[in-house]
């Protein structure tokens, strides 16, 4: 039996890393998806990063990495790239490594950063993530926590249903799931077929169609766009080679 178990906001991964349990770090708007997408497109590793000063020191002491992410959904002055994952191109991202931070989905890896295995999740990458975890559990049991970053210490939408996806691939009769994390399955359940509507009903969402992002909504609501999971090493997000 496993214990699956589901955390509302980004902070609440120091409680996940806590009880040793696998954890899944999911951003769907948009950290985690950008983190898939650029490993997808042969990114090296990815850095991610508390606030803009550090990642800007970070740049300082090795201009050759690529100075990334948001606040407020947009590019800081002086980033060279902001955190829409239809910028991580493999010309621009393509064997480099990237320093990244971004307002939840970065502080969320940060907040893991004692867990024994951590993984991303974004419905970009939901089967690759859901059978890398399963294999884990077959090597040592142990718990898995799938930790929704939200929005500024807010829940958000979108990362809600995304664990509920995330639950309904990984859990199976005997598994004990905690009420957020079946409170999840209902909700993607109910929403599976219209999924970008629903997520675009979001606050999230909402707030990036005003900047003019919609795009990056419907990339980031694809399923299964790419079979590859990025795990956290020493400080960087890289791809599992064992995927
Ligand atoms: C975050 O980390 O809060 C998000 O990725 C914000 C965004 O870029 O939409």
């Amino acid at each position: 039996m496993t214990n699956i178990n589901l955390e509302l906001v980004a902070a609440d991964a120091a409680a996940a890393a806590q009880r040793q349990d696998i954890v899944i770090i999911v951003d769907v708007l948009r950290a985690s998806s950008t983190i898939v997408t650029a490993l997808a497109r042969s990114t090296q590793a990815i850095m991610p990063l508390r606030s803009v000063d550090e990642a800007r020191r970070m740049k300082r002491a090795n201009p050759e990495y690529v100075l990334a992410g948001e606040r407020r959904g947009l590019r800081p002055r002086g980033f060279e790239l902001g955190n829409s994952p239809l910028e991580y191109t493999r010309d621009r991202v393509g064997n480099k490594r990237i320093l990244l931070t971004t307002s939840s989905g970065t502080q969320a890896l940060a907040a893991a950063k004692e867990a024994p295995i951590t993984l991303v999740g974004s419905f970009l990458n939901l089967t690759a993530v859901s059978h890398k975890v399963k294999q884990l559990l077959k090597e040592e049991e142990r718990g898995i926590t799938i930790v929704l970053s939200g929005k500024l210490g807010e829940f958000s939408l979108e990362d809600f249903l995304c664990g509920g996806a995330l639950v309904s691939r990984l859990s199976e009769e005997k598994d004990r799931c905690s009420d957020p994390a079946y409170a999840a399955y209902l909700s993607y359940q109910t929403s599976e077929r219209g999924l970008l509507s629903t997520i675009l009903k979001g606050n999230h969402a909402k707030e990036l169609v005003d900047i003019g992002l919609s795009e990056d909504i419907r990339f980031c609501c694809m399923l299964d766009k790419f079979h590859i999971v990025p795990i956290l090493k020493s400080g960087w997000v890289v791809l599992d080679e064992t995927v």
